[in-house]
């Protein structure tokens, strides 16, 4: 049947092995440090530490923490009303200050803890009026459209060419089904794809955050199996003496 010599990673030379090695444990590395990177840039977003939904919706759909509201009842005003009210006025903050809420709910504890000097007192804001109230409650709208589009090309092309790279290893691996190789290698150009579609929809709506969630962990443990089974038939294998004669970038028909 199979004729041609044998390509795969178990008969494969030290040189070629060692390429390939560094190039895995490199890549490796640098997905640990971008899962890291991720963490401290977006993981603190919504005020708690670890990667949450909320701190893609912050990343991408908005800062809501950027407003001057929500920082001076984190700072100079933390003591002028207790945490429930203050959560109250943040919430209402970070939802964009409607106007719905402004009679029933925010006005009456603007009333209580804060009129009494932000009316009074020359220079200060005054709490009275809504539109006093929704100027500093105004919140960022998240990443700018030149920023997504910087980072969203720098991310394809960048991905594009490690996943390349894996997945052309990977190609070279012994014992799965043709078409179950052929999606895995496939897998994270899809989900980078996703990701990327992801910020900008978040962008516009919170509701597509699960989707850069989703995308993300999707070519994460698509890398890992390749990198790991990569590894794992080019030194443990052979040293098993489990070398195999597949070709494996001929079709066997
Ligand atoms: C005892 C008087 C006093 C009370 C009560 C008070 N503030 Fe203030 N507030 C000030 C002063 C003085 C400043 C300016 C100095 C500063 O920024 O810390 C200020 C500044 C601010 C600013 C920044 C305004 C701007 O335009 O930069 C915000 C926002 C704010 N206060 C919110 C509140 C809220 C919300 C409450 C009620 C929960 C409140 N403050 C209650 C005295 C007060």
């Amino acid at each position: 049947m199979n004729n041609t010599p044998p390509l795969n990673l178990t008969c494969l030379s030290m040189p070629i092995k060692s390429l390939f090695t560094g190039f895995i444990l490199v890549v490796g590395l640098g997905l640990m440090m971008a899962g890291a990177q991720i963490l401290f840039s977006h993981g603190m977003a919504d005020g708690k530490p670890g990667l949450s939904i909320d701190d893609i919706v912050y990343s991408y759909h908005g800062n809501r923490t950027g407003s001057t509201l929500e920082a001076k009842l984190h700072g100079s005003m933390k003591d002028m009303a207790p945490n429930e009210q203050k959560r109250v006025l943040i919430k209402w903050a970070r939802d964009g200050a409607p106007q719905e809420q402004w009679a029933p709910t925010i006005q009456p504890i603007t009333q209580q803890y804060c009129v009494a000097c932000h009316s009074t007192m020359p220079g200060l804001a005054d709490f009275n009026k809504l539109s006093e109230m929704q100027r500093i409650a105004e919140v960022d709208t998240g990443k700018a459209l030149s920023t997504l589009t910087r980072l969203s090309h720098i991310h394809l092309f960048g991905i594009a060419f490690i996943f390349f790279f894996v997945g052309l290893i990977f190609s070279l691996s012994v014992g799965s089904k043709p078409w179950v190789k052929g999606l895995i290698i496939f897998i994270p150009f899809a989900f980078l794809i996703i990701d990327i579609a992801a910020w900008w929809l978040t962008k516009v709506s919170p509701s597509f955050a699960w989707f850069v969630m989703i995308g993300g962990i999707g070519y994460s443990v698509a890398a890992a199996i390749m990198l790991f089974t990569s590894l794992y038939q080019m030194w443990i294998m052979p040293w098993r003496g489990q070398v195999s004669d597949q070709n494996t970038w001929f079709s066997e028909e």
